[in-house]
């Protein structure tokens, strides 16, 4: 059972009816899920959660549907991995990577907040559903609507990278590349939606979507026996997961599953992008918005449309935000694959190197414990990795040209 109760204005906190709306009629403030939390307390225990199926669904009464969840019944649910040798590496001891790189179906935290909207989408009588997309999350949408049989619209800018293309078009919806940024793209996505009457995932549902990436935070703290990080590093792009993550912590001390200081929370951008971090370093309370130039094109997003509620959760964690250039960025992929095997995107290269560069600084202490959130897979863009990797040695199939091969390398290695 869902313990929707409606959506609220996040600002002037005036209630509205759980609809098809994302923006308050009396101060454009942006709206939210409201939960009766009395009945969470009772549905939802240590115990009952623990014996439920392990996917997003497991903390239902804390997302925004009605009835029968009808897609994402194998997302979420993803490893923490505990990183003993790139923890080793940084000095850190308690260090974990969240591992949504291989989140079911498409590879990336967007199988949260998708089966969310696309079930909502169903409850509210929608027959398309469609995106504004930097890439993972249309691969995401297309993915859930083909299992749902919902006619599917996924508009990307034209200059995303040929992985992130191809793995929306394969599942069949109609993808439409704009000759623009992600915020033209979006801008478009809003008039298209009034204009026809379909539900985007991340625009007229985004109030029900965004509940979604909570998810992310419920299971970080489940799995760490039911206890808080001190530390969370989260990528920001649309400014969609990091808020969600710091009400997800809240709710859950709010309904009495766990207890303690709430974790620090801190903001991760690429130097070519960093409307968020340029926001908390001169004190605003908006990002002013920049265009984007950055290898981390899954968050170039220059106008976050949750930017504001970004910097109130960093601020109200006592946690802070950096920025990575291309180059930390490339590094970082290289060392999370070299050190724990785990291959990601360059949005998680951004995340791992804003890590590294607050620990360095020591705003993250190395005897604390920290998550890092690793967002999206590396298959999807291999290519910006290509050329910075060893080709392999190529032999003939006698033994003893592998001999001559390993003696070379020895012969190498001594003069060295
Ligand atoms: C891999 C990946 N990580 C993180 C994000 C962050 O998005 P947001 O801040 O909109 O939740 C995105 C979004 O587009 C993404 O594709
Ligand atoms: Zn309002």
């Amino acid at each position: 059972m869902s313990a929707l109760i409606g959506l609220q204005c996040a600002m002037c906190k005036t209630a509205f009816a759980p609809k098809a709306l994302y923006v308050c009629d009396q101060c454009l403030g942006p709206l939210e899920a409201v939960y009766d939390y009395d009945l969470v307390r009772r549905e939802m225990t240590r115990e009952s959660i623990e014996a439920r199926p392990n996917n997003l669904w497991r903390y239902r009464e804390l997302l925004p549907i009605d009835g029968e969840p009808l897609t994402g019944l194998d997302s979420g649910y993803t490893p923490l991995v505990r990183a003993h040798r790139l923890g080793r590496e940084l000095g850190v001891d308690e260090l974990y990577i969240k591992d949504d790189s291989v989140n079911h179906p498409t590879l990336s935290y967007k199988d949260r907040v998708v089966p969310v909207a696309a079930t909502r989408a169903i409850e509210l009588g929608f027959d398309t559903f469609g995106c504004a997309s930097t890439g993972n999350l249309g691969n995401s949408v297309a993915a859930h609507a083909a299992r749902l049989g919902l006619e599917c619209y996924v508009f990307i800018p034209q200059s995303l990278e040929p992985g992130k293309i191809l793995g929306s078009a394969v599942a069949g919806p109609h993808v439409v590349g704009i000759d623009g940024t992600y915020d033209d793209v979006n801008r478009l996505c809003t008039q298209v939606g009034d204009r026809y009457g379909w539900a985007f995932a991340n625009i007229n549902l985004r109030s029900y979507y965004a509940e979604g990436a909570k998810t992310i935070a419920f299971e970080i703290v489940e799995q760490l026996g039911w206890r808080y990080p001190t530390h969370l590093v989260s990528p920001v792009a649309g400014g969609t997961l990091l808020p969600r993550i710091g009400r997800a912590f809240r709710e859950l001390r709010e309904v009495g599953l766990t207890e303690g200081m709430l974790p620090r929370i801190h903001a991760a951008q690429a130097a070519g992008c960093a409307p968020v971090i340029n926001a908390l370093e001169s004190g605003a309370t908006h990002p002013e918005p920049v265009r984007p130039d950055t290898i981390a094109k899954s968050i170039a997003i220059g106008n976050p449309a949750d930017g504001h509620q970004v910097l109130e959760t960093v601020r109200g964690s006592g946690g802070s935000g950096e920025r990575a250039t291309d180059r930390e960025i490339l590094d970082a992929v290289g060392l999370l694959a070299r050190t724990e095997g785990i291959f990601t995107e360059p949005a998680g290269g951004t995340t791992l190197a804003v890590a590294i560069k607050l620990i360095k600084a020591g705003v993250i202490p190395r005897d604390e414990s920290v998550v890092v959130c690793i967002t999206g897979n590396g298959y999807k863009t291999s290519h910006v990795v290509a050329d910075q990797l060893e080709q392999p040695t190529r032999l003939g199939r006698a033994l003893k040209e592998f001999e001559a091969f390993l003696a070379s390398r020895s012969a190498q290695a001594s003069v060295r």
